[in-house]
């Protein structure tokens, strides 16, 4: 409905500003998009060889997913999925980046927060159990986002089981690439010099 423009628009502003871009190029280290996979996300602003870069960049991404929800919660009550979509899509198609963009797994740890909390830290402790297991980010990622609509399917929350299935898939459709590098064994692992 036109109702869920505005949310949806609001979202998909806070969801469009390129963090990592941003603050790795306000460091001095260059176009985060020339570096590692090309990805402007916590994962790649490591690769820079930053913890402090890529901290800052996974909070933000966090809180700008955290912050179009709490508006809708707030000014558009009932529009929430639509503040959610606007921000991952957003982050993942930005205006400022032709239209390219991150793959949104802090992204869409920020929406979580508030949108459905159990959900949030089943995500948390699914990306971060693996992560430090597997030390590979993007089945971390990728792992956690599938975790979502099935914490909303086994809670009862049916109302929130399609955006979030939608949401995981769009997050597995943007690692592609790293899909082909799993695939064929050359997918870098976190914290070791690069395969
Ligand atoms: O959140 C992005 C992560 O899952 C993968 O990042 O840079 O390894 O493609 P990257």
């Amino acid at each position: 409905t036109v109702s869920a423009l505005l949310p949806f628009a609001i979202g998909y502003l806070l969801g469009a500003i390129p963090f990592g871009l941003i603050l790795t190029a306000l460091a001095g280290k260059g176009d985060i998009r020339a570096i590692g996979s090309g990805n402007i996300g916590a994962t790649n602003v490591l690769r820079t060889g930053s913890k402090g870069l890529a901290a800052a960049t996974l909070i933000l991404d966090v809180l700008k997913g955290a912050a179009a929800v709490l508006v809708a919660q707030r000014y558009f009550p009932g529009y929430e999925i639509a503040a959610a979509a606007g921000a991952l899509v957003g982050h993942l198609y930005s205006m400022w980046l032709r239209f390219q963009g991150g793959k949104g797994v802090a992204t869409l740890l920020g929406i979580l927060i508030p949108l459905l909390p159990l959900a949030a830290i089943v995500y948390a402790v699914v990306w971060l159990g693996l992560l430090v297991t597997l030390r590979i980010s993007s089945v971390a990622g990728m792992s956690a986002a599938v975790s979502a609509p099935i914490v909303a399917l086994v809670t009862g929350r049916m109302d929130l089981v399609p955006a979030l299935a939608v949401f995981a898939l769009l997050v597995i459709y943007k690692h592609r690439e790293n899909i082909a590098r799993l695939r064929n064994g050359t997918e870098p692992r976190v914290g070791r010099s690069r395969a």
